[in-house]
């Protein structure tokens, strides 16, 4: 892919800045849009130069460098830009479909009532394995595309469906295929063998966990497969223990521990994240006070999925995303796109149901598609707009920012630059 020359004017260019000031001192009655603008650099009437891959200039349109108005220079117009967004939590990779327990589950059943029945995840799992690596790429890449169109251009995506040595690895090789495809976002891929105990080891949860420290992990490794290790902590899955086990595992193999802990109950997932040193803990539902607080010491990034409490009926049980913003955690957004919780790739709805679910503001919620997400996974290269760093961008076809998360159900996203070159276009010209 060939690196573009292009100027870009914004009506509002949000920059995302490192520490978000009085993230803390939430107000409701103070102005909230005053708020928003800080927390998200906003500038008005602005622009940013791309050239050789990175944001040569960003800044006050009328101060944009004589280079960037030459007629050489594609020109590109949006009403809002934004760093590109970041996707931090998918089980992007998966064969069949789980409609018959969305049905289910709208008749009554719980999530958890599938689970211990030996549907759920399990169902998933038979899918993939009967599928070839070739299949399971195809359908990635499918998926992908849907991504970058929705204006994402970082996606992180976990194995977990495989639950065998050879199942995982090829769960993980699917996404390096991907990868090699020259995709206009960038693939991010996390080891997740510890997301439930397969059926062949029902009796023997022990040689499971030995299964994954022993072998898997290893071989990940060796393959260089994934950057990121994570555990399905809670009741019908993995003890906090167990998680643990496998998380300093995977640390020990250059692999950082992230975790889905307190989606079904309080089982400690969480303050064992912080103690861990793990990059995010993500659903969160019930999770305690003093373990909020303990993340948020340990920079351990807050994941919200409201699309999973939409999906499973469970929006009376939330993950209290505002007490979190209060003791001082970043909170990321993400859909948790998966065929079970989560059929969306739209983290345009997922920040709506972030201000209508969680009384999130809008500001916050760009915050936690962008900064945030990247946070969640301990990067400090993507999601925020800085000069000399690759240029990603999301343009977006709306009045001013507000109105990201307002208009739902509309795909605002006009244009993706990703690492520097176009990656989706529609209406953006100068
Ligand atoms: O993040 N909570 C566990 N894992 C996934 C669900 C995966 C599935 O049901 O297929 C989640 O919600
Ligand atoms: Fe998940």
């Amino acid at each position: 892919m060939s690196l573009d020359t292009i100027a870009i004017h914004a009506d509002q260019l949000l920059t995302m800045p490192e520490d978000a000031p009085a993230l803390q001192n939430y107000d409701s009655q103070g102005d909230l849009e005053a708020r928003d603008r800080a927390i998200c650099g906003l500038l008005e009437d602005a622009g940013v130069f791309v050239k050789d891959g990175v944001i040569n200039w960003y800044g006050p349109w009328d101060e944009r460098p004589d280079e960037a108005r030459g007629n050489d220079v594609s020109q590109a117009r949006a009403g809002v830009v934004t760093p590109g967004w970041v996707e931090c939590h998918t089980h992007s990779v998966f064969a069949g479909d789980r409609a018959d327990e969305f049905v289910l589950r709208n008749a009554g059943r719980s999530y958890s009532d599938i689970l211990e029945a030996g549907g759920g995840i399990l169902n998933t799992v038979d899918a993939v394995r009967e599928a070839s690596v070739d299949e399971l790429a195809q359908s990635l890449l499918n998926r992908v595309f849907e991504f970058v169109r929705k204006g994402v251009t970082t996606l992180e995506v976990k194995s977990g469906y495989g639950l065998t040595l050879e199942d995982e690895l090829k769960m993980l090789r699917a996404i390096d295929r991907v990868r090699d495809e020259d995709v206009p976002c960038e693939l991010v891929s996390c080891f997740m063998g510890a997301h439930t105990v397969p059926r062949d080891f029902k009796d023997d949860r022990e040689g499971y966990v030995d299964l994954i420290c022993n072998e898997m992990i290893p071989a990940v490794s060796e393959e260089d497969l994934a950057d990121y290790c994570d555990v399905f902590c809670d009741r019908g899955a993995f003890t906090v223990s167990e998680a643990e086990r496998v998380l300093m595992t995977g640390k020990g193999h250059d692999m950082t521990p992230r975790i889905h802990a307190e989606q079904l109950s309080d089982s400690g997932g969480a303050m064992m994240a912080a103690e861990l040193g793990a990059s995010s803990a993500d659903h969160l539902e019930h999770v305690s006070k003093d373990a909020l607080k303990a993340m948020a010491n340990s920079d351990v990034t807050a994941v919200v999925l409201p699309a999973v409490n939409v999906f499973l009926g469970t929006t009376d049980q939330l993950a209290p995303a505002r007490q979190a913003l209060k003791v001082g955690c970043e909170v990321a957004l993400s859909t948790d796109f998966n065929p079970g919780t989560a059929m969306t790739q739209d983290l345009g709805m997922v920040m709506n149901l972030a201000c209508n679910l969680h009384q999130m503001t809008p500001g916050e919620a760009l915050r936690g598609v962008t900064i945030g997400a990247a946070k969640a996974m301990d990067r400090d290269d993507i999601g925020r707009i800085r000069r000399g760093e690759p240029a990603n961008l999301t343009m977006l076809n709306a009045p001013h920012y507000q109105y990201i998360p307002y208009h739902v159900g509309t795909n605002h996203v006009s244009g993706v630059i990703q690492d520097g070159s176009i990656g989706y276009w529609t209406n953006t010209e100068g």
